[in-house]
C-alpha cells in the first residue's frame, strides 16, 4: 500500500514554494481538504497553481510576489493553513482576513498573535480565535522568541514571517515538534539554520529578505494516516500489512516506537532520504506480543506528546487492548485540536465499554477491556473519526460513527482503502 501524500509537508512545499521564485513541481501532494483549502488561499493571494491529481506546480514570484486576496481567506478546518499563512501574510503591504469553518473560529491564535505582534505585525481577532484580520504594518523586526507551547505550527509561523523581517529571526523550542519547516526551507536553499542550545533546546534562525528559488519536492506517504492502517493490522491477529514510501522523520515516528513497546510487530527498512525527509517502508504483522518483563504501567507525556500529538487519540484506542492500559499525561493540547480529543475520546471509548479516566491534560485507559460496537461520535473530528473505525474494527458488534465523512480533512477514500485491505 501506498499512501497519499503527508499533509504537513504538503501544507509547507506549498507555501515556500509559493515565496519563492520560479516553479515548483510538487509530486505526490496531500490529497486532503486541508492541503486543498492551502492550495485555494494560496491562489486567492495571486500565486499560480495549476494541478493534476497529485501533482502540484507552483510558480512563485518572490517573497512579495503576492497580492491582495478579493475575499477573506477560508482556511476550512486547517489550524495549519491559518497559522502558517500568517506568518507569510503579516508583513505584507495589504490587507487581508484568514476565517474557516466553526471548529477552526474556536481554536486558539494569540499563540501566533503573541510573536507576530512582536515582530510589529498588527493583527485583530476575536478574543484571540478567528477571524483572523491581518493590516499592513511596515517591514518586520526580526525577534528571537522561545516557544511558550510546543507548536510545530507556531514555529513555522514565525519562521515564515521571519523571512520578510530585516535580520535574524530565532525560535527556540524548549521540547523538539516536527521539523518539517527547517528541513525544507533548507531543501529550497532559504537561509535557515539550526543550533543545539542549551537542555537540548533547539534554535532555529532564518535571515530575512533573502530570496530563494522554486525547487521540485518528492512528497512521502503521510505517516499519521498510515497510523491507522498500522495499529489495525497490529491488533488483528494475522494481519500482514506493507506500507511503502511513507514518511519517516523521527520527529513523526514516535507511534510507531510506542507500539513496538506494547508488542506490535512493526519492521522498518529501505529507510532514505528524499528532498530532506527520510522516506522507508514499514511492515506490521498482526497481534501483540507485548514483552513478557514489562514494568509498571505504559505512560506516555512529556517531550513525548508532541512527537505522536496527532496520533494520540489512536494510541488510547490501542492502550485498551494491552496488559495494564495506557496513561497519556502533559496533553492539554488535545483540548484545543480539531475537536476536544480528550474529552471526544473518553466518551467514545466509554460507549464502548472502556474503563477510562479523563484528567484535565490526559486520560487513563485500562486494559485489556474487550470493546463493544456502540454509537460513536466523531465531533466532526478527522483524527477522532479514523481512530474509532480502527476501535469499531476489533469490537464485537455493529459501531456507527455519526459525521464519519470528516475523515476526507486528512484521508479521503479511508473507508474504501479499508474495504480493500480487510479480508472477511
Ligand atoms: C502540525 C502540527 C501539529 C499537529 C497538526 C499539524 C504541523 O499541531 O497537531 O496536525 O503540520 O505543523 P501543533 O504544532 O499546533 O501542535
Amino acid at each position: 500500500m501506498t499512501l497519499s501524500g503527508d499533509k504537513s509537508l504538503s501544507h509547507r512545499a506549498a507555501m515556500i514554494a509559493a515565496m519563492a521564485r520560479g516553479p515548483s513541481h510538487l509530486a505526490n501532494f496531500s490529497n486532503s481538504q486541508d492541503c486543498a483549502s492551502t492550495l485555494e488561499c494560496l491562489h486567492q493571494i495571486g500565486v499560480s497553481i495549476s494541478r493534476d491529481g497529485n501533482s502540484v506546480k507552483i510558480i512563485g514570484q518572490g517573497l512579495n510576489g503576492v497580492a491582495k486576496p478579493a475575499k477573506a481567506l477560508d482556511c476550512g478546518n486547517s489550524g495549519s493553513t491559518m497559522r502558517m499563512l500568517a506568518g507569510l501574510l503579516a508583513g505584507q503591504e495589504f490587507a487581508s482576513e484568514l476565517t474557516g469553518d466553526e471548529s477552526l473560529r474556536s481554536r486558539p491564535m494569540r499563540r501566533i498573535i503573541e510573536p507576530l505582534e512582536m515582530m510589529g505585525a498588527q493583527i485583530a481577532a476575536v478574543h484571540g480565535k478567528p477571524p483572523l484580520r491581518l493590516f499592513p504594518c511596515g517591514p518586520l523586526r526580526p525577534i528571537r522568541y522561545e516557544l511558550p507551547v510546543a507548536s510545530a505550527q507556531v514555529k513555522s509561523c514565525v519562521l515564515f514571517a521571519g523571512l520578510y523581517a530585516h535580520g535574524r529571526t530565532s525560535v527556540i523550542e524548549p521540547q523538539g515538534t516536527r521539523d518539517h519547516t527547517e528541513r525544507m526551507l533548507r531543501w529550497y536553499n532559504a537561509p535557515v539554520e539550526t543550533n543545539e542550545g542549551i537542555n537540548g533546546a533547539a534554535e532555529i534562525s532564518v535571515t530575512g529578505q533573502s530570496d530563494f528559488n522554486g525547487r521540485d519536492t518528492n512528497i512521502p506517504g503521510d505517516i499519521s494516516s498510515a497510523a491507522f492502517m498500522i495499529a489495525a493490522a497490529a491488533l488483528l491477529p494475522g494481519s500482514d500489512l506493507a506500507v511503502k514510501a511513507v514518511g519517516l522523520n523521527p520527529t513523526r515516528t514516535q507511534f510507531l516506537s510506542e507500539l513496538q513497546s506494547l508488542g506490535a510487530s512493526i519492521n522498518v527498512n529501505e529507510v532514505h532520504e528524499d528532498c530532506n525527509e527520510p522516506v522507508g517502508n514499514v511492515y506490521v504483522k498482526g497481534g501483540l506480543n507485548p514483552p513478557s518483563k514489562q514494568q509498571g504501567a505504559n505512560k506516555v507525556s512529556g517531550k513525548l506528546i508532541p512527537q505522536l500529538i496527532d496520533e494520540l487519540p489512536l494510541l488510547a484506542v490501542v492502550g485498551t487492548q494491552v496488559s495494564g492500559g495506557i496513561e497519556i499525561r502533559e496533553a492539554a493540547e488535545l483540548r484545543v485540536k480539531e475537536s476536544d480529543r480528550l474529552a471526544a475520546t473518553a466518551q467514545n471509548l466509554r460507549a464502548m465499554g472502556a474503563d477510562v479516566e479523563e484528567y484535565p491534560d490526559g486520560l487513563a485507559v485500562s486494559g485489556p477491556t474487550r470493546l463493544r460496537g456502540a454509537l460513536l461520535d466523531s465531533h466532526g473530528d478527522h483524527r477522532i473519526a479514523l481512530a474509532f473505525s480502527v476501535a469499531a474494527l476489533i469490537a464485537v458488534g455493529e459501531s456507527e460513527i455519526e459525521g464519519a465523512s470528516c475523515v476526507a480533512v486528512s484521508f479521503p477514500g479511508f473507508f474504501e482503502l479499508l474495504e480493500t485491505l480487510v479480508v472477511r
